[in-house]
C-alpha cells in the first residue's frame, strides 16, 4: 500500500508537482496568515514559503534538483522586486529558456552536446558506403556536423524539437548538402530507412526509444545510445570513448 502511494507520486508530471509544491507553500503563508501569527516583512513569508514549498516537493518525490529550485523561487522574486528589474527582462528569459528547452519538462531531455570523438567513434561503426542516419534530438547540429566531416558518402537527418537549437543546427549544415535538419518530434516520424540512429536523450525515453527501433529499424541496423542503456536490454558493444567526459558508447544490432 504504502510502496503503491510512493509509486502513484512519482508517476505525476513534474511540472504539475512543481505547481502543486509552489502552492503547498503558499498555503502555508495563508495558514499562517489566519492564525495571526504572520509577522511584518517579507522575509519571514519568503523563507516560510520557500521551506514549505521544497518540503512538498521532497514528500512528492520530486528530482533532487527541483529542491533548490523550491527553496529560492520566492526569495528571488522578492529580491528581483527588491531590485527594480524590468518586468519585460523576465519574459524576455523565459522565451529565451523556452524556445531553447522547449519541451524538456515533458521529454525529460535536456540539450547538450556530443563532441568530435563521439561522432568520429560512430563514424567508423559502418563499412564504408552510402548510409543514411538519423540523429534522434539533433540539439544544434554539434554530432551531425562532426560526423558529416568523417563520413562524405552518409546522408544525415536530424530530427529537433527545440526551434532555437532546430535553426542554429540548420545554420550549421547548410554548406552539408546532404544534411538534412527537421523540426518535430523524432517519435513521429518513420525511422525505416535509417542505417543507424543516433540518440544522446537522457534514460526517460530509452524504453520507448528502443520499443520504436526494434518495430521500425531493418534487421542488423545499428541503434546507437550516447551515455544511457536500455533497461534490460544488453547492448552487443559498448565503446569507451577517449574523451574528456569518457563518454560510453551503447551500440545494439536491431534483431
Ligand atoms: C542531449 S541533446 C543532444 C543533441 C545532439 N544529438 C548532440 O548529440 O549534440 C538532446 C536533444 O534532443 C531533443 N529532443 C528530445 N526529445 C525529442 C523529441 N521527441 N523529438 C525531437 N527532439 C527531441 C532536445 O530538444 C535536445 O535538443
Amino acid at each position: 500500500m504504502t510502496s503503491h502511494f510512493k509509486h502513484s507520486w512519482k508517476a505525476l508530471p513534474s511540472s504539475f508537482k512543481a505547481l502543486l509544491s509552489q502552492l503547498c507553500g503558499w498555503a502555508a503563508i495563508w495558514l499562517i496568515g489566519q492564525l495571526g501569527l504572520l509577522p511584518d516583512g517579507i522575509w519571514f513569508l519568503a523563507l516560510t514559503q520557500g521551506i514549505t514549498a521544497t518540503a512538498a516537493a521532497a514528500m512528492l518525490q520530486s528530482a533532487r534538483w527541483w529542491l533548490p529550485i523550491h527553496f529560492t523561487f520566492t526569495p528571488l522574486v522578492f529580491v528581483a522586486h527588491a531590485l527594480e528589474v524590468p518586468p519585460g527582462l523576465w519574459l524576455a528569459v523565459f522565451i529565451a529558456f523556452a524556445l531553447v528547452y522547449w519541451s524538456s519538462y515533458r521529454t525529460q531531455v535536456p540539450l547538450f552536446l556530443s563532441n568530435r570523438q563521439t561522432a568520429r567513434a560512430v563514424a567508423g561503426l559502418l563499412p564504408p558506403g552510402s548510409i543514411e542516419v538519423l540523429d534522434a534530438g539533433a540539439g544544434i547540429g554539434s554530432f551531425l556536423a562532426a560526423f558529416a566531416q568523417q563520413r562524405g558518402d552518409a546522408r544525415l537527418t536530424g530530427i529537433e524539437s527545440a526551434p532555437a537549437p532546430f535553426a542554429l543546427a540548420r545554420l550549421r549544415t547548410r554548406k552539408h548538402p546532404a544534411t538534412t535538419i527537421i523540426l518535430g518530434d523524432f517519435f513521429a516520424r518513420s525511422w525505416a530507412g535509417y542505417d543507424l540512429v543516433y540518440a544522446f536523450l537522457s534514460p526517460a525515453p530509452m524504453p520507448e526509444v528502443w520499443d520504436k527501433a526494434r518495430r521500425e529499424m531493418k534487421p542488423g541496423s545499428l541503434l546507437v545510445s550516447n551515455s544511457f542503456g536500455i533497461p534490460g536490454v544488453e547492448p552487443n558493444r559498448i565503446i569507451e570513448v577517449a574523451d574528456r567526459r569518457r563518454t560510453r558508447l551503447f551500440v545494439f544490432v536491431i534483431p
